[in-house]
């Protein structure tokens, strides 16, 4: 009989207790564990003693046997007591979680190699016992297919890496959780709203599953959109920048700073029948477990941000709007129309010579025109058609020089200003680019309205030519690079051509 066994079986009495005091210091989840290990020591201890029994009854065939399972229950008490420190208390301690099915092979494959050892000290032949196992793993491997193809599974799932616990994933059916664990037969996936996903392994890998919030194997941000609708009488450049400026001026809770929130306009009356434009806040989440609150506090910003610059998110589409052929209202909005374009017009210094009455005619002849910075509003050499009288924002005036690839600025117009007098009061080309360094509010002007007015007060011909004598002048300075004096000589006889051209175009002689 072995002697080893008097010092052992109290030996592997201490394992399991201080087992059992680390487990439940450091890793109380594992509890279930030590029951295992409690149920394989008794086993033992059952084992040694029904060997030691048997030896003494003279019954020697099957004290051997006890004692070879007193081998087997020694040696897989001392795996799971290993296993269950060093996987469950001192590797998470570590940081290095090991999952349950690498845990489980590794102690399967230790379980196989000290149950060899244990049947061949016992007087097995190694060869029988490896023969022995492997038709009875043929005969499970059939009786099993299904749930073995899910255990394949998890195994590819977990030596190919592409999935791991904690991450994120979306599964075909639209549905998205946090992979809680992998186990052998399927992922315990859990949802947002607190359900839990059983997905067996084999469909697992049979289907398309996104990753979310990485990319080769980085963690990133989750993109997220936040759309809004809103009156598309509303410029979108404007619309833009407000709730722009409100997203990104202040941080909001795990929206990511870098990259960035970004806010655009995805579409102006979606299929021709919406009254509203559609826009969208794109920001990138930090915390997946956080998308609607997230997202919730993104929408609460966007509603002061339209709130304080007085910019109504879209009625809903459904909404019925009746327009009675009603001629007051029709007169109503009309006469606000006027009001808006008189304000224009009082606006402008080279008006300032015309009664109210001439600049209510010049109304009718005006129309809304805004632009976008970076646009073009006249080219050089373009026939005019239009006055523009700038409202709002910055124009720049460029002109081409000769021989030169980029345009020279000539000067920065401010709203209120007016530009494009030159080509139209004298039928001459346009003399310069004009583009929008900013979103501009603009009016044009045309030809017959402007003919009105001058026919009726040929005067304000001479007024203009000065201003516009100064204007060309200060333009030509800057193409040909004349000097104060050869300004001053050239302003005067401008002028006159000017006011010659100004009579001619406009038939004042
Ligand atoms: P027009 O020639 O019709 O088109 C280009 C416009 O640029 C021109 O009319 C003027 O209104 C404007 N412009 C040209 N030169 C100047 C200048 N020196 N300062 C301000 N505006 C100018």
């Amino acid at each position: 009989m072995e002697k080893y066994w008097y010092w052992m079986v109290p030996a592997l009495f201490g394992a399991v207790v201080l087992t059992a005091f680390v487990v439940n210091h450091l890793a109380p989840a594992a509890r279930k564990r030590l029951r295992r290990i409690v149920i394989l020591y008794v086993l033992y201890v059952a084992s040694v003693v029904g060997a030691f029994g048997l030896a003494e009854s003279g019954n020697a065939a099957w004290a051997g046997r006890f004692q070879i399972s007193a081998h087997l229950f020694e040696q897989f008490t001392i795996v799971n007591v290993v296993a269950t420190v060093l996987f469950d208390a001192v590797l998470p301690r570590a940081k290095l979680a090991v999952s349950a099915i690498l845990t489980d092979l590794i102690v399967g494959v230790a379980y196989i190699v000290v149950g060899i050892s244990a049947m061949h000290q016992g007087g097995m032949h190694t060869s029988d016992v490896v023969t022995t196992s492997a038709v009875v793993s043929g005969v499970l491997a059939l009786s099993l297919q299904a749930t073995l193809g899910n255990i394949l599974g998890g195994v590819a799932i977990q030596l190919d890496g592409s999935v791991h616990v904690g991450d994120w994933i979306q599964l075909e059916n639209g549905k998205q959780g946090r992979v809680k664990d992998i186990r052998w037969r399927h992922t315990v996936v859990e949802t947002r709203d607190w359900s839990t996903i059983i997905v067996p392994n084999a469909q697992l890998l049979a289907q398309n599953i996104t990753i979310l919030g990485k990319r080769g194997g980085e963690a990133v941000p989750q993109r997220m959109w936040v759309y809004f609708q809103v009156d598309f009488r509303y410029p979108p450049s404007r619309v833009v920048k407000v709730v722009a400026d409100a997203i990104v001026g202040a941080p909001i809770e795990r929206v990511a700073k870098d990259p960035g929130p970004s806010v655009i306009c995805m579409d102006l009356a979606r299929d021709g029948k919406d009254s509203f434009g559609l826009y969208a806040v794109r920001y990138w989440l930090t915390d997946l477990a956080v998308d609607d609150p997230t997202s919730s506090l993104v929408r609460a910003r966007i509603h002061a941000a339209l709130r304080r610059a007085d910019i109504p998110l879209a009625r809903p589409t459904q909404s019925l709007f009746i327009n009675p052929d009603n001629a007051g209202d029709l007169e109503l909005r009309e006469s606000r129309h006027r009001d808006q374009e008189l304000s224009a017009l009082n606006c402008m210094t080279l008006f300032d010579s015309l009664t109210l009455e001439e600049k209510e005619t010049l109304t009718h002849h005006i129309r809304f025109a805004p632009f976008t910075a970076g646009e073009v509003v006249t080219r050089q050499g373009a026939v005019a058609h239009w006055l523009y009288i700038l409202e709002s924002g910055d124009v720049e005036v460029r002109t081409k020089i000769e021989g030169a690839t980029e345009t020279k600025l000539v000067a920065t117009l401010s709203g209120p200003n007016f530009f494009g007098e030159m080509g139209l009061m004298t039928g001459e080309p346009r003399f310069a680019d004009v583009v929008a360094k900013t979103d501009v509010d603009c009016y044009r002007l045309d030809k017959a309205g402007f003919q009105e007015v001058i026919t009726k007060r040929p005067n304000i011909a001479t007024e203009m030519s000065k201003r516009l004598a100064e204007r060309r002048v200060e333009l030509i300075a800057i193409r040909d690079g004349l000097d104060d004096e050869a300004r001053k000589a050239r302003e005067k006889k401008e002028q006159a051509h000017i006011l010659e051209n100004i009579q001619n175009f406009f038939g004042l002689k």
